[in-house]
């Protein structure tokens, strides 16, 4: 008996039955295609979807990301990331819809300071809302972190507990930690928690290098971008020449904040590359795009 003789002799193969599904059967589970406010100005206009209309294709806008979607947030380090995370979670919360924000780079007191922060740059009152938002503290519980079944364990209670419709993680980063060659299985973990629950999810991933700047490549480990539903990346850039000063229209010496959906299988979206800005105040707002002007 050879080595495949011997393999099949201990397992058969198995048809797996619940997988396979008709088309017009697989699109009555699926769910309804609409927005989620994401709380950053000029963000939600960036999506859309297609509708027929007098015969013909027209593009219709969705106001936010796509419900039920995984979205990674990309960029490096002070790009704007958890301000963006911070903005969409007192949004939520004030729309009344739950959600459970994974902190695993500060502990969850800190993360409610930056939280009423912005939900005072907002104009928001955090008193009202606050009881909405629920913290997983996997900065001060390693065990959340190094080990991805006792995390979606505690976040399966909390969904249940507190009725959660979103999951905002800063940053998936941390859950791979000096275990990198692990990053591709984990994300796909929770990718798969997400849609089993029925969430609509923000990761955020550090990128390592300001190589390739506006893409997810090199995003927080291997391959991230593949697996999540939308990817939208953040850079920033310090204006050096002349040149630089000529296509951002700022003096040497400024930032220029940039930002890009790289890509979502879910909707369509614009591919353009926009300004950003980060106010005095602390809030993210989307500006033009270059090509504007
Ligand atoms: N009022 C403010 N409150 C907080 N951040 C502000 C404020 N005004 C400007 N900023 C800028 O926003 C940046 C913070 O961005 P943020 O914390 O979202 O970065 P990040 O992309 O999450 O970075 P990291 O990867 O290090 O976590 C700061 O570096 C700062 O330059
Ligand atoms: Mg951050």
């Amino acid at each position: 008996m050879d080595e495949k003789e011997k393999f099949e002799e201990v397992r058969k193969p198995e048809v797996v039955e619940e997988s396979i599904w008709v088309a017009g059967e697989a699109i009555k589970k699926a769910p309804k295609m609409y927005g989620v406010p994401t709380g950053v100005e000029g963000l939600d206009d960036l999506f859309f979807t297609t509708e027929v209309h007098e015969g013909k294709v027209v593009k219709k806008p969705l106001g936010g990301i796509p419900a039920y979607s995984v979205t990674n947030i990309t960029g490096v380090s002070d790009t704007g990331k958890t301000l963006i995370a911070e903005q969409y979670t007192i949004v939520q919360a004030k729309r009344n819809e739950p959600v459970a924000f994974v902190t695993v780079e500060a502990p969850a007191p800190f993360v409610s300071v930056g939280l009423r922060e912005r939900a005072k740059a907002m104009g928001v009152d955090f008193e009202s809302l606050q009881d909405k938002i629920v913290l997983i503290d996997a900065a001060s519980h390693a065990k959340l972190r190094e080990n991805i079944p006792d995390l979606l364990a505690t976040l399966a209670y909390a969904i249940k507990t507190y009725k959660i419709r979103h999951v905002v993680i800063d940053s998936i980063t941390g859950l791979y930690e000096a275990k990198e060659m692990m990053a591709r299985v984990i994300v796909r973990q929770l990718f798969n928690f997400m849609k089993k629950w029925y969430q609509t999810a923000i990761f955020i991933s550090q990128k390592r290098s300001g190589h390739e700047e506006l893409t997810a490549e090199a995003a927080g480990g291997y391959a991230v971008s593949h697996i999540v539903d939308c990817s939208i990346v953040l850079s920033k850039e310090l204006i050096l020449t002349q040149a630089q000063s000529k296509i951002y229209k700022k003096p040497i010496g400024e930032i220029v904040r940039l930002f890009r959906i790289d890509g979502c299988r879910l909707c369509g979206h614009d591919t353009r590359t926009h300004f950003m800005e980060i106010t005095e105040l602390g809030l993210v707002k989307i500006g033009p795009p270059l090509s504007a002007g």
